[in-house]
């Protein structure tokens, strides 16, 4: 049977990966695909129904982003949302313009329940408006089923072509019932069963990779982290003693962190595979010696994670195939998918491929959201602390270090973050906080313990909420937590008479402190 498919048209906003993972809750799979894609090659892919997406532009200038009016008329039901829903308008006739008020942030709005669209939705309730344009007519044949005090067309649908536009975000959570819409529009209106489950995926890709693998020989390099974590087991499930995962420790992770991943990985660990560790702490700090700029530390840990890896390869002799943990948002934000491409090759472990003899690349992840890489992990077993781990930059501490990076700065840095970790868990924030973790300044400034003068480092905490870490806020810690924090810190962490806690926001700031 054919796999169920919704696509979703980027135009560019900012919370077009949001609707996908959206869409994907729902138990439909969907894929994203920039507004310059051929509408005959989308339609070559059988979606149940397509949406379009926000975006920056005023549909009405010349130039703006937009589509085809034949994607309207094709029976597949369409759903425009924000910018996609002027542009439905736009496109069929209606009219866009520029709205006298523009609406933004939480907005009481009224609501048509007679609509599929919003079965089960208050007749009153609020949503999430970001827009300066508006539709101030509409095109032939569509009634309006939603309105707000500033904007009298805040939905609006043509049944009978199972055309539907709303101006609001059903996919941002302030909007109350939001996903329920969604979950009408894919479920309801497309007719999708939801056969998008993980533990399918699981199956599936285990059938998969071994047909691909064969008697093949398989390389993974775990760091740890989720999602090379996830494709490890998934391998090691398929193709059990054929894989090998090399682990480098560059003495830049966090406290015990080595330890924990042979814990689980290594031979008295819970998988089949070969688990080799590396220990290469002194050959980092030795390059790392003198080194005091961001940009040249990054550069300098990843050639020397890429030398590490390479020697271990040759070492092992044949490789077949060669795994990598790239996930969905790396495929979408690299260009190759959607149209909000922002590029961030310094996420990514570059240039792996090049240095290593193998026949093909695996990527078993690549068409999943973060959250369905846990969902999958979860599904094989692996340890929930690993599964739920935090975000951590594959240039590991090396770059929450400022200034020179030595094995005494090191030591502080982890020392002070795993207290940090341990008191957010006790406090139950852990669940809540999307990243936090402690940073060394490469301040020193004087203090006085008991009756001696210090002249000690500032440790600086950061705690950030955020949706897609593309934009963050610091977030608001009780005082009393950040108190404990600070005064264990200070007592148990020598070299650290200081703590400061960062609330910049990113922009201007970034997430990491570097
Ligand atoms: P920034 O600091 O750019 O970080 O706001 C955004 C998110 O990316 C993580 N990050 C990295 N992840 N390799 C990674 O795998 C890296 O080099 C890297 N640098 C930053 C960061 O922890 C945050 O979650």
């Amino acid at each position: 049977m054919e796999k169920e498919l919704v696509i979703v048209i980027d135009f560019g906003g900012q919370y077009n990966q949001l609707v996908a993972r959206r869409v994907r809750e729902c138990n439909v799979y969907c894929e994203i695909y920039s507004y310059k894609t051929d509408l005959a090659k989308i339609m070559e892919k059988k979606p149940r129904g397509i949406i379009l997406t926000g975006g920056p532009s005023s549909c009405y200038e010349e130039g703006a982003a937009t589509c085809s009016p034949e994607l309207f008329g094709l029976g597949v039901p369409v759903l425009g949302l924000c910018y996609g829903a002027q542009l439905m308008m736009h496109v069929l006739g209606g009219k866009v313009a520029r709205a006298a008020v523009r609406e933004y942030g939480k907005t009481e709005v009224d609501i048509d329940t007679e609509s599929k669209l919003f079965a089960d939705a208050k007749p009153r309730t609020v949503c999430w408006m970001s827009h300066f344009d508006y539709i101030a007519q509409m095109a032939e044949g569509f009634r309006v089923t939603a309105s707000t005090a500033d904007c009298p067309v805040a939905a609006a649908e043509c049944e009978e072509r199972k055309l539907y536009a709303i101006q609001f975000h059903p996919e941002v959570m302030h909007t109350e019932g939001g996903s329920k819409m969604l979950f009408n529009f894919v479920r309801n209106i497309c007719g999708c069963s939801g056969d998008w489950r993980m533990d399918s995926f699981v199956e599936e890709s285990i059938r998969a990779i071994r047909a691909k693998v064969g008697q093949g020989r398989v390389l993974c390099a775990l760091s740890g982290g989720v999602d090379s974590s996830v494709a490890a087991v998934l391998l090691s499930k398929a193709v059990g003693g054929q894989l090998t995962c090399v682990f480098v420790d560059h003495g830049l992770l966090r406290k015990d962190e080595g330890d924990e991943v042979e814990a689980v990985f290594g031979p008295k660990g819970n998988y089949e595979l070969n688990f080799i560790r590396v220990n290469a702490r002194e050959r980092f700090y030795g390059k790392l010696a003198g080194v005091t700029e961001p940009e040249e530390k990054r550069k300098i840990i990843g050639e020397e994670f890429i030398r590490v890896f390479e020697e271990e390869a040759k070492k092992i002799g044949r490789v077949d195939f060669l795994v990598q943990g790239t996930i969905y948002p790396d495929v979408v934000e690299s260009g190759l998918g959607g149209e909000s491409a922002v590029i961030k090759s310094h996420h990514n472990v570059g240039g792996l491929p090049d240095y290593v003899d193998f026949r093909e690349i695996i990527e078993p992840l690549r068409n999943l959201f973060k959250d369905e890489v846990r969902k999958v992990g979860l599904e094989l077993g692996i340890p929930e602390r690993l599964v739920f781990r935090q975000p951590f930059p594959g240039p590991g501490l090396g770059v929450r270090i400022l200034g020179e990076v030595t094995a005494e700065k090191v030591k502080m840095v982890q020392d002070a973050d795993a207290i940090f970790r341990e008191e957010i868990s006790r406090a139950g924030l852990d669940r809540e906080l999307n990243q936090y973790f402690a940073a060394l300044t490469n301040m020193r400034s004087v203090g006085v313990m008991g009756d001696e003068r210090t002249y000690d480092y500032a440790i600086a905490l950061r705690a950030v909420n955020t949706v897609d870490f593309m934009t963050a806020e610091a977030a608001e810690i009780p005082w009393e937590v950040l108190k404990r924090v600070m005064s264990r810190v200070i007592n148990e962490v020598k070299g650290v008479n200081r703590l400061l806690y960062d609330i910049s926001s990113k922009p201007p700031g970034t997430i990491e402190f570097e």
